[in-house]
This record gives structure tokens, sequence and C-alpha cells, in this order.
């Protein structure tokens, strides 16, 4: 195998040496087995591929400045899923099988975390899949729980740069009372024209409204939003946002320096009023956002002065990584150490 250039990574597949499976059948699970093969057989009449059962999620190991791997949150995760699980009919995946998989699976690809100081990290990512057959538009009677991980640099090209998003008003990525809240492929395919089509526009996402009243921030694309002024840490709260498990740690990490948070509805026209803006999630970590356009009405709002970062979010980045990479202490237990 070459040397893996760590420091050119992007966000995106990249082939490891085994994944870990385990079969959902007959009412219960099954043994957890490691697999070398990329590939998934299953039946042509899966629900996942027909209805969309499938659910997924993400996380990061990171090596430390100690040489220790830190797997983040991964508890979050597992009932991240479940909540996915139940909104889907899919059946729930014990936390101890989740926890198990998770550390098996880095475990078995040690090789492929990338070490302390390069900008890279491993993602995790577990994915939920109904493999039984139905045509009836009906939950299936077998599952699959897989968990597959990858060495990946930063999600947005610029990493801890500022970023332009794009908000857009003709597309929608999930319905008020539907399956934005939690995390399911469909979500994602509703998202992939208008994000496609920002992109080919020189943004480097979109950002989404509710889709019941085009007034307020929603999503931006696979990460939260939060604003900062006067000392204040701001996110919207809709029921089309995924709860992301990043900006959970964000909020809890702005309020102990001190801030104070709030999770409210934010009107399009409050953009005005933020001293910075940003976007989180496990893939996005924090990306500050430079400047976002309306697509709609053609208006600007600006952050960041001269191409960097604002210095609430600055502290913000480096206190959370610091956290994931061992230089701060995890008082609240976040991480799980592997070795
Ligand atoms: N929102 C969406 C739509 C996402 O895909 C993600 C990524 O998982 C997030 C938010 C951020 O969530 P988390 O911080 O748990 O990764
Ligand atoms: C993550 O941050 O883990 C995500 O799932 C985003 C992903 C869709 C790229």
């Amino acid at each position: 195998m070459n040397p893996i250039n760590w420091k050119c990574l992007p966000f995106g597949y990249f082939k490891t040496d085994f994944n870990i499976r385990c079969l959902y059948k007959d009412g219960k699970w099954g043994q957890l087995e490691v697999s070398e093969s990329e590939y998934i057989h299953m039946h042509m009449a899966a629900t996942c591929l027909h209805y969309g059962q499938e659910a997924f999620e993400g996380m990061k190991a990171f090596t430390g400045a100690d040489d220790k791997i830190r797997i983040f949150r991964l508890e979050e995760n597992g009932k991240r899923m479940n909540r996915s699980a139940d909104g889907l009919m899919m059946p729930e995946v014990p936390a101890d099988l989740f926890r198990e998989a998770v550390i098996k699976v880095v475990n078995l690809n040690l090789k492929y975390v990338p070490p302390y100081g390069e900008g890279a990290s491993l993602y995790i990512r577990p994915l939920l899949i109904g493999t039984g057959a139905q045509v009836g538009v009906k939950p299936a009677q077998e599952y699959t729980f897989l968990v597959f991980v990858g060495p990946v640099g930063p999600y947005f090209r610029e990493g801890f740069k500022p970023v332009k998003m794009q908000i857009v008003r003709d597309y929608d990525r999930a319905a008020p009372l539907g399956t934005g809240n939690i995390k399911v492929g469909g979500n994602y395919a509703a998202s992939l024209r208008p994000g496609s089509r920002a992109h080919e526009e020189g943004f480097a996402s979109v950002i989404f409204l509710d889709a019941k009243e085009k007034k307020y921030i929603d999503e931006a694309g696979p990460a939260n939003f939060f604003g900062i002024k006067n000392n204040t840490y701001i996110t919207p709260e809709s029921i089309t946002i995924l709860p992301s498990i990043t900006n959970m740690a964000l909020r809890e990490l702005a309020k102990e320096s001190g801030m104070k948070v709030e999770q409210r509805h934010v009107p399009v026209e409050e953009l005005e009023t933020f001293e910075e803006a940003g976007a989180c999630g496990t893939a996005a970590v924090i990306s500050p956002i430079g400047q976002i356009v309306d697509r709609e009405t053609g208006k600007v709002y600006q952050y960041c002065k001269d191409g960097v970062a604002g210095p609430i979010s600055t502290r913000l980045y480096n206190k959370l990584k610091g956290i994931q990479e061992g230089l701060e202490p995890d008082t609240h237990g976040w991480n799980t150490i592997i070795n």
C-alpha cells in the first residue's frame, strides 16, 4: 500500500481492510461479523432499495497528542440511530452492540487512523438498512447493521476557513412532519439537487429555510447553523433539523465559557445582526461562514473580516478539537479511549 498522504485527504470514501456487520432475523440480532468485502449481497426487493428504509450515522475517531485514539460521543450517535430506526419502523440496535461494533471496526483498521497533527480523522459510518424483501409498502422482516470507516480530511475544502453559503427557497430538504429530524437517506436525496446547484454557483453549501413559512433558518447543508452576537450562541430550533451532537457539545462549551445560549427560531432577517456565523457537525466540525447570499432576493450577509474566522468561533473550535485530541480535559466524559 502506498503511504497515505494524510494532509491531502478529501472528505470521501477510502477503502480500509475491514467492516463489521450484523443481521437481524426472526426478531433478533445475530453475532457481529467481520467482513473484508466492500459489497453487500441483498435481495432485489429489499426495502432499503425501494422504500428508503435506511438510516445512518457519522462520528469520528482522533489520534491525540498523547497517541491515544478517542472516539467522540459514540453513545449519542447510538441513541440517534435508534431514534432514526424508530422513525422508519426498523429494529433498534442495542447500545452495547452499537458500541462493540464501533470500537471493533476502529481497532481492526488502526493503520487508517490519521496521526495527530495532520488535520485528518477516521470517519465512522454506521448504517442500518432493511434487507428483507417486500413489495407492499411495509417494513422489512430482516435488517443489516453495518459499520465501515475511512480516513477523511475536512468536509469543506477550506478547512477552518470561512465558506460561502446560499439560502434557497425553491427546495426543502424535509417536510415539517416528515423525517428531517432523523438521519435517513431520503433527506439527503432531497438535498442533492439544490446542493449541486449551489456548488456550481460557487457556494460550499445550501442553507434551507423552514418548509412551512420560509421565514426561519433551518439546516446548513449537512450541518446545523449557529450565529453569535452579544456574547450569545444562537442556533435554530425546528422540527425539521437533525439534532447535531456537535451542536449539543458546542452549546455546553459556550455556556461553560460564560456565553448565553439560545435555541429558538432564527428569522432570516436576524442574519443581519450576527457578529459571526457558522455551520457545525461531525463532518463540518465548525465551518465559519464568511458570506451568505439569498439566492432569490440577492441579499448578501457578510461575516469574517479579511477571510479569517471570528474570535468566538475560533475559541469554540479550539476547545472542541482540544477535547477530541486530548489536549483539554474531557470533563463531560465525551470521549471513548480505545487504546
Ligand atoms: N444536520 C445534518 C443534516 C447532518 O447530516 C449532520 C451530520 O451528521 C448534522 C446536522 C450534524 O450532526 P452531528 O454534529 O451529530 O454530526
Ligand atoms: C456527518 O457530519 O457525519 C454527516 O453525516 C454529514 C454527511 C452527510 C457528510
